[in-house]
Formats: C-alpha cells, structure tokens, sequence
C-alpha cells in the first residue's frame, strides 16, 4: 500500500476514528512499529535524551535528527514521519523555519514537521504550510522550555487552559493539519480536542484527544527508573534485553558461545 498522508490523518477525525502515534529513531524499530499498524511515526528531539543520552532536548540539533529521520523513512513504506525541529531551528524567523524544514524534507524525506509552541510561532506555521510543509503543532508540556517553566509539571491548569486552547485555534487557523497536547488535565484535552477540526494528538492528556503518543522506549519498558504517570508499560524490553546480553556474556566466559551449530568449518 501508499504512504499514511496527512489527507488520512484530518479524515480519521471527520470519521470519529482514534489512531496511535510512536516515537522512532532507527530502520528496523521503525519497520516493526510500522508492522504493528501504527500509522505516523514521529522523530522526536526526545532522541535527545533516549539516544544521544543528553539530559533534556535542547541540546539537539537538525544535523542530529537528520540521519534518523532518514533511517526512519528508509525502514518504512507506509508510516506517515514527522520529523520534529529542535530547539533553535525555528524560533528565529519564518524563514529559519522553512530552511530547516526543508533540509528534513529534502535531505532525510520527511512527510511533515512538528514544533513547540503556539501563538508566538503562527507566522512560522503559515510560511511553512503556504511552502507545502504539512506542520504538527504541540502544546502544554514542552519540553524546549524546560528551562523556562522550572521543570517538567502539568501545564493549562486555570486560566492557563483558556490560553492553551487559543494557542490551538490559532494553530489550526494557521494552517497546522494536527497538535500535540502533553501533560495537560484531561478536562482541557477533552476541550480542545471537541473545539478543533484538525485531531489532538495526546501524551500526559487522558483518554479523550483523538490520537496517542509514546515515546516507544517508555511504552516498551526500555526507559530505566519509575516512569511518568502518564506512562503505561506494554513491555519490558528492558528486562529481556538484561537477560539475553548477560546469557550471551555468560555463554562467552564460559566458552559455551558459539556451539558447533554456529561455526563455520
Ligand atoms: O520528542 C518527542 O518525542 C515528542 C513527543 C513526545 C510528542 O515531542
Ligand atoms: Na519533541
């Protein structure tokens, strides 16, 4: 079959269809969640932390993403890829914007890009979408401000929701085909999501945006330590991954590995 478009994407929600959304950074993680039937796979500047080992985002940079976000669409031939900005590579000016995104779509071919924030980065949303960039925007808990809020808490509480729901109209109204609402009360997803005609797509928001997304290594159980509450473990990665690299160490020391069924002759 074709590619996911971001066309699907704004139909699904016309249609009252939910759709799940996972974080990628490699060919083979990509193919399988692909395989699993998750339609859009986005390149989070979360690699920051979950590859690059940095302690938040904003140390990233798009000659970072660039190689992943290309081994992303290499692995894949349905998955919508949204590659996302990184801190600095789009605040400046429309037109940083748009020399950023470009190189994601030319460079890495990404279908789409995601970037924090709302009314302050409208101007860049409708240079990108008037250039043909389809924009993800994302709301709340954003974690290229990190530095700003004075750590990672719940955002929209009070009056504080009615400014995030109208940085998403003013989202939407700029062009953006979907946005990301992260650690907000579920009441205000729920708000948002009833008030918009492009889908909401949830992290840390409750149960009533139109999509869900997950960093994979936290939805997988690769993440070490207590996760987020908002995190639910569908597996643990890291437990089976401990165990086979410690039978293979094991093995070694013990010169059991390689058995004769694994030596050439
Ligand atoms: O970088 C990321 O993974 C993200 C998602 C968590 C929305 O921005
Ligand atoms: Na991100």
């Amino acid at each position: 079959g074709r590619r996911v478009t971001v066309r699907d994407v704004a139909e699904a929600k016309a249609r009252g269809e939910r759709w799940p959304m996972l974080t990628a950074y490699d060919a083979l993680t990509a193919g399988v969640f692909e395989e699993a039937g998750v339609p859009v796979l986005l390149v989070g500047d979360s690699a920051g932390t979950t590859v690059f080992g940095h302690a938040t985002t904003v140390p990233v940079t798009v000659d970072d993403l660039l190689p992943l976000v290309a081994a992303v669409v290499r692995g894949t031939s349905r998955a919508l890829v949204v590659a996302d900005l990184p801190f600095g590579s789009y605040q400046a000016s429309p037109a940083q914007a748009l020399g950023s995104a470009a190189r994601f779509l030319k460079e890495a071919g990404a279908h789409a890009v995601k970037l924090e924030g709302g009314r302050r980065v409208v101007a860049q949303v409708e240079a990108l979408v008037e250039s043909g960039v389809p924009v993800m925007g994302h709301l709340g808990l954003t974690p290229q401000s990190v530095n700003a809020f004075g750590g990672y808490r719940v955002q929209g509480r009070g009056e504080a929701g009615d400014r995030l729901l109208e940085d998403a109209l003013a989202l939407e109204a700029a062009g953006a085909f979907a946005v990301v609402l992260e650690v907000v009360p579920a009441e205000l997803a729920e708000r948002v999501t009833k008030s918009l005609t492009i889908p909401t797509v949830g992290i840390g928001a409750g149960a009533g945006t139109d999509a869900q997304v997950l960093v994979w290594q936290d939805m997988a159980g690769l993440t070490p330590g207590r996760p987020p509450k908002f995190v639910k473990r569908y597996a643990d990665v890291r437990g089976v991954l401990t165990d086979a690299a410690r039978r293979f160490a094991d093995d070694v020391l013990a010169g059991a590995y390689p058995p004769e069924e694994n030596t050439y002759h």
